[in-house]
């Protein structure tokens, strides 16, 4: 069975990738909500269910377990897909979220406790990152700024744009001086290096965190890994495609992987 990573776009494969180069025996099917991009403004019953729509495709595709990459998906669907969707559709399979384990890497090594969220606004209303920052440790003092613009502008190749929406976005983190900075959307990941090369403090970018994580998690669960089929191939499926989709993919990549079309019903 394989692996399945779920984004509401195609700012995932950015994980993904890292997840294949850390585990590159395992199958895996990446799964991108292209039609829908971005999740990150739209409510939480709407996020619910497309996050139970692609679980359902993911699972039907032979995934055993999904890791949802997407943060908003996270923060708004996964509670309910674990406690709810699971036990009454596929109660052996598993979903695993990216807010815990970027929650946990914050403190390691020595811990932080001042530390700014940079994610979408829909995370942050959740206030995912803040609880869960808060209870693994409540002396943290948790700062978070939503930047709606970053998305867009990593999918519609507007990284020349990007240097003074970083600097609106980062002056509220830095004036309040956050000794940590956690980059809480998928789509962050790419713009690392340009908000790497504006703080002197340590940045969390998520594609340098799950990989280990979910290798550390198939340790534990040997139940879960035993199932997994070790072919080393990868599918990507998306909801909707156009050349400027295929074109991100190319450049995200650095190859040329094959997006395949798919209906989430
Ligand atoms: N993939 C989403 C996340 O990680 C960001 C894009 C969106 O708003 O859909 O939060």
């Amino acid at each position: 069975m394989k692996i399945g990573v779920f984004d509401s776009g195609l700012g995932g494969l950015a994980i993904a990738q890292a997840i294949m180069h850390r585990l590159p025996q395992y199958d895996y099917l990446y799964l991108g909500d292209t039609k829908r991009v971005p999740y990150g403004g739209r409510s939480q019953e709407s996020i619910h269910e497309f996050t139970s729509q692609a679980l359902n495709y993911l699972f039907e595709h032979d995934c055993q377990v999904v890791i949802l990459a997407c943060n908003t998906a996270s923060a708004e669907a996964l509670r309910k897909s674990q406690q709810e969707y699971l036990p009454r559709h596929y109660p052996s399979r598993r979903v695993l979220g990216v807010i815990i384990p970027t929650a946990e890497a914050c403190f390691e090594p020595g811990g932080a406790s001042r530390i700014g969220v940079l994610a979408t606004p829909s995370t942050v209303e959740s206030k995912a990152y803040e609880r869960e920052l808060l209870r693994q440790n409540p002396l943290a003092q948790v700062i978070q700024v939503p930047a709606p613009l970053l998305v867009p502008i990593v999918e519609n190749d507007g990284r020349k744009y990007v240097d003074p929406i970083l600097d609106d976005y980062l002056a509220p983190l830095l004036d309040e001086q956050v000794d940590r900075i956690v980059l809480g959307c998928t789509h962050y990941c790419l713009l690392k290096a340009e908000i790497r090369n504006k703080v002197s403090i340590p940045v969390i970018s998520q594609d340098e965190v799950i990989p280990e994580k979910f290798a550390d998690y198939l340790n534990r669960h040997p139940e879960i890994e035993a199932l997994l089929s070790r072919g080393g191939a990868a599918e990507y499926h998306v909801t909707d495609v156009t050349s400027g989709y295929l074109q991100f993919a190319k450049e995200l990549t650095q190859s040329e992987i094959q997006l395949k079309k798919v209906t989430l019903t």
